[in-house]
């Protein structure tokens, strides 16, 4: 292998990707246009999943003045936040309302930039970066389930990590230990407890939010730099100024926004949806509920799971990932009305696992899940 020649084509990728010249609030801002066409309104999903992303952190910092991350009074301090501090129940329930919400504008931004066919070059680390804001806003879902240590969300995790260790069971050789180890590290010791509940705490309020903010300002960065994608194969030629007038558009969908998502917290308590008694303090004596369940952004992988062999689910999820990462080189050739019968397969597929799992588990397997 020819390093310094290697090096070279490395140093001018990047090149490419962020060209110095037009590292500058002209050509970033002042210079930026956004297409107008049929699928213009997709344009707006990443700024929605960012202003989720703003209302996160914010009732975050709320809920870390009263959170205490200990097996013996996270429970209660979440009690006390939503019974006895003024306006504490309705900051968690925009919590647990906004993260749904921001998983599921991530969810549809990707799916309507893939069949745009957006991560074309120079675009290919806007794409590599927003696939990794998806897996980090999965790993807040995931980390901060456990934090009100409930007896749901505790026997769920341990359902979580155990599958993370049961993968080594299809991998060859010295491979097979990585989940494991993987699995040792996240839970802290050997069972879901104290040291579990830290490094959840760590993960959540500090680990990944660093990790997404860095990776976001990237993301914004690359997209700032080569301005929008065109979006559609025969372009209108119209186009609209982002600065001022997108962002006026999008800062006022954001209000309206805001007022909807607002009602609805304060109407509606998230968890009435669950049919199950969510708020009963984690025991360790206790049984394992019935129909312990992730939150519903797991349910496309969480059924699959409990209907088809661990390792076929395993194996699919893998590729998957891979395919996500590099679609722009595996995708480069192809259309974007191919790319448009993947996109809406992939969302039925998610919509049809979130919305009737129960009852396809039920139809397969009969009882409950
Ligand atoms: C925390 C999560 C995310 C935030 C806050 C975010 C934010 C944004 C924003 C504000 C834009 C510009 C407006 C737009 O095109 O919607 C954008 C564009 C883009 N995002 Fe994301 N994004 C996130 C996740 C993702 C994911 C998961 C993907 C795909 C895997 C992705 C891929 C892209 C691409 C390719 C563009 C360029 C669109 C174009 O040029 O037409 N983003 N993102």
């Amino acid at each position: 292998m020819n390093v310094p020649r290697t090096f070279g084509t490395i140093a001018d990728f990047f090149a490419e990707r962020f060209p110095i010249s037009k590292l500058n609030f002209r050509s970033m801002v002042q210079k930026k246009e956004v297409p107008i066409h049929r699928l213009s309104w997709a344009y707006y999903l990443g700024g929605l999943a960012l202003f989720f992303l703003g209302v996160q952190l914010v009732t975050g910092l709320m809920l870390l003045f009263y959170y205490e991350p200990t097996v013996s009074d996270a429970h209660a301090s979440v009690e006390y936040i939503s019974q006895h501090v003024e306006g504490g129940a309705l900051v968690r329930n925009i919590h647990s309302w906004g993260s749904s919400c921001m998983i599921f504008c991530v969810l549809v931004h990707m799916i309507t930039a893939f069949a745009m066919k957006a991560f074309e070059k120079p675009r290919e680390i806007t794409w590599i970066s927003g696939v990794a804001l998806l897996f980090l806003v999965f790993g807040f879902g995931f980390t901060g389930y456990l934090l009100p240590w409930n007896q749901i969300a505790v026997n769920a995790t341990k359902v979580g990590l155990q599958s993370i260790e049961e993968v080594g069971n299809y991998l060859p050789g010295a491979l097979a230990e990585i989940p494991t180890r993987i699995k040792e590290t996240i839970q802290g010791e050997a069972t879901v407890g104290q040291a579990t509940l830290s490094r959840f705490y760590a993960l959540h309020v500090v680990i990944l939010p660093l990790g997404l903010l860095s990776i976001l300002g990237l993301h914004l960065l690359s997209i700032q730099i080569h301005g929008m994608s065109q979006g559609v194969d025969r372009p209108t030629g119209r186009t609209e100024r982002f600065f001022p007038m997108f962002i006026l558009k999008d800062f006022s969908l954001w209000g309206v926004v805001f007022l909807g998502f607002f009602v609805v917290a304060l109407c509606l308590p998230f968890e009435a949806f669950f049919a199950y008694p969510l708020f009963a303090p984690y025991d360790a004596l206790g049984s394992t509920p019935d129909g312990i369940k992730p939150e519903w952004y797991f349910f496309f992988i969480y059924y699959p799971l409990e209907l088809l062999p661990f390792w076929l689910v395993v194996g699919l999820t893998m590729v998957v990932k891979v395919v996500l990462f590099i679609a722009p080189w595996i995708f480069r050739g192809t259309s974007r009305k191919t790319l448009r019968a993947i996109a809406v397969g992939g969302a039925l597929y998610m919509v049809v696992m979130t919305i009737f799992g129960q009852q396809i588990y039920e139809i397969f397997k009969g009882g409950h899940s």
